[in-house]
């Protein structure tokens, strides 16, 4: 067993009921001043104490988060391409000493099945894998599937195990129909990411079913803090993930944050 590597799984995942509320922050590293995200300092810190796990790149870390924080960092350590050019073209980009130096509890990378650069970013992953049980820090492995490819079960199933295969400790990736038979052929943790921003019920029911489908929560960025009321939609959204409640009442839980938002607001 090594040790730190559980312990910052657990820190990750919450052992209480095996499920995770993770922030992502991390949509600058590729898509630039992605919108809600222009000043991250201010877009973060009313939504941390919500979170269980903070998903980002290390500058904005640096930058825009407090060191005094108690949540637990997964960074992103890989990039290298712009939304203007090939997406596949990844490399990791963040050293195991700064992971360390950071004191991060996980390590992101993407792999992109059925892309240009599948090879590299499978390779990536698979290095970063061995970095990371050197010194007892987790990997997880976000997934991407190829331009023409849909983002259904074969090829998102695909991914996942691939990612499970190399040794990734932890997938991200998209909620699917057939949901839960991606869950059954993957033997590690998946965390459903948000995608684009949607109706705030529609993203709830996203959460609803993804942890229902098996998934062990969600790792959601657009759907937050692009939203009208983002705290409003984080309590919702961990409502769902950590007390089992069920959409109509996690949507309460929005409509009530944001209420109170607006009344605080008329003075
Ligand atoms: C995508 O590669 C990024 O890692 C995001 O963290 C991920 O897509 C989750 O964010 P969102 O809920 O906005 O899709």
């Amino acid at each position: 067993m090594n040790w730190g590597m559980e312990n910052r799984l657990a820190r990750i995942i919450k052992p209480a009921d095996k499920r995770a509320v993770m922030l992502a922050v991390d949509h600058g590293y590729f898509l630039g001043p992605t919108s809600g995200l222009e000043d991250p300092r201010q877009t973060i810190e009313p939504l941390i104490p919500h979170a269980d796990s903070i998903m980002l790149t290390r500058g904005v870390l640096r930058t825009s988060v407090d060191p005094n924080f108690d949540k637990p960092v997964v960074l992103r350590v890989s990039g290298g391409a712009s939304i203007l050019k090939e997406l596949s073209n990844e490399d990791i980009t963040v050293s195991i000493d700064d992971c360390i130096r950071l004191n991060v509890s996980a390590m992101a990378l993407s792999i992109f099945v059925g892309s240009e650069f599948e090879k590299e970013t499978l390779v990536s992953l698979a290095k970063l894998v061995d970095e990371g049980e050197k010194y007892g820090i987790p990997v997880l492995a976000v997934t991407a599937v190829g331009k023409d490819m849909a983002r259904d079960v074969r090829y998102l199933g695909l991914a996942c195990r691939i990612a499970a295969e190399l040794g990734a400790h932890i997938v991200k990736t998209y909620y699917c129909d057939e949901f839960e038979q991606l869950i059954e052929s993957c033997p590690i943790p998946v965390i459903v990411a948000g995608g684009k921003k949607t109706p705030e019920l529609e993203a709830l029911e996203l959460t609803y079913n993804s942890v229902k489908g098996g998934a062990v929560g969600v790792d959601m960025g657009r759907n937050i803090f692009q939203s009208d009321c983002p705290v409003g939609m984080i309590q919702a959204v961990r409502a769902i993930v950590h007390d089992n409640v069920s959409v109509k009442e996690a949507y309460k839980i929005y409509e009530g944050a944001k209420g109170a938002s607006a009344k605080r607001a008329a003075g």
